[in-house]
């Protein structure tokens, strides 16, 4: 137990009060149920986003408030005596956005409850203004063939899975929470199978798949381990997978986004996992091979459409100030002429072992 001498001085609290109900419900959910909370019990309870739960459980880790076991679901203990820990309040009607502010907490001035992107309420923006990085494009069509099955995690309005299957004819699945992404993916093909899930659990046979990707989709994923083990178990022996995202590198040089926009910055960085953090998950769940690339294209931008519809999830997450500062300074620029664009993406690639490689023959 902790030393607190309440004789003399009382201790200066070493938690917020909302950091302290985050310890109070780990410690109520472990004694009720025998294990600690999943992030998911965490977001449901305090009506808060992924990124904002997995925010608060690093601040608590590296306050040395509590332990936890990088990529283990359900692996936190608290390190605060029970005695120490505040009563736990009911769980809240909608997000404490007063609270959140004792931490900065970039995600917090998001659009919808809890700072979690809404892709029902974007998708027609995202329909009208997001399109295919065209070298991604070619590097995820590398290898592939007519015969193929072909999934694509998170697909939204269909940009990559509708372009790989007209380009190469091989089959294609595309799975996505949200209802509107689907509906714009479903307008605009009727070549490919759409339906409605998660990544972190593919309603798919085991060995089902040739190749599963996703792009820009890992930051939103609440249990990113058990993803990638279900993206092991639809692939067959021996096919790939591919986990494109924003390096922490890319998130920082975006143009024209982190130029105009740089508090989307911080707001990233606090929402993408590293490089690292991906390659391990992806290796603890069973893929082989593991190895990243980066593709870049240069573009003028001479249009910013994009950015006044806030086509990019991040530029809903920051203040409406930074955010209009940004358009006028755009607006701006754009009258001497296009604004130079570069858009990047990192994909980290693996494959699943062969069975002969599994025996060790
Ligand atoms: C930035 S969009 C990317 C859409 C598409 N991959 C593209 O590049 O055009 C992110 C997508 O991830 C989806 N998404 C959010 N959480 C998810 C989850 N747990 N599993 C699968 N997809 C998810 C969203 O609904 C949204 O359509």
């Amino acid at each position: 137990m902790r030393i607190n001498n309440r004789s003399q001085q009382p201790e200066k609290p070493r938690f917020t009060p909302l950091q302290g109900q985050y310890l109070a419900f780990i410690h109520a959910y472990s004694l009720v149920h025998g294990r600690p909370p999943a992030e998911t019990d965490m977001q449901r309870y305090f009506r808060v986003s992924p990124p904002v739960v997995h925010e608060k459980i690093l601040a608590l880790e590296r306050k040395g408030l509590l332990q936890r076991v990088p990529w283990q679901s359900r692996s936190v203990r608290v390190l605060v005596a029970p005695e120490d820990l505040p009563i736990l309040r009911e769980s809240p009607a909608k997000p404490a956005a007063d609270e959140e502010a004792e931490e900065p907490d970039p995600a917090k001035e998001a659009s919808a409850p809890g700072g979690m992107i809404d892709y029902d309420r974007m998708a027609a923006e995202y329909a009208r203004h997001r399109r295919v990085h065209p070298v991604l494009l070619r590097r995820l069509i590398d290898g592939l063939g007519p015969a193929d099955k072909v999934l694509e995690v998170g697909c939204g309005t269909g940009n990559y899975l509708i372009a790989i299957r007209e380009l190469v004819g091989c089959s294609g699945w595309g799975i996505d929470p949200s209802t509107e992404m689907l509906a714009q993916a479903r307008a605009r093909s009727g070549q490919v199978q759409l339906l409605q899930g998660k990544a972190e659990q593919l309603e798919f046979p085991d060995g089902h798949f040739d190749f599963v990707f996703s792009v820009n989709v890992i930051h939103h994923v609440g249990d990113r381990g058990r993803s990638f083990r279900e993206a092991v178990r639809v692939l067959r022996h021996g096919g790939r997978v591919c986990t494109v995202t924003d390096s922490e590198w890319v998130i920082r040089h975006r143009q024209p986004l982190s130029v105009f926009f740089p508090e989307t910055v911080a707001v990233d960085l606090a929402r993408y996992p590293r490089i690292h953090e991906i390659r391990a998950g992806m290796q603890e769940a069973g893929f082989a091979e593991v190895a990243e690339e980066t593709v870049e294209f240069a573009s003028e931008v001479r249009d910013i459409g994009p950015f006044q519809d806030k086509a990019f999830s991040c530029l809903r997450l920051i203040p409406e100030d930074a955010y209009r500062r940004g358009i006028e300074r755009m607006e701006k620029d754009l009258l001497a002429g296009p604004i130079v664009g570069v858009s990047r993406y990192t994909l980290v690639w693996g494959v699943k072992p062969s069975l002969s490689n599994h025996r060790g023959t």
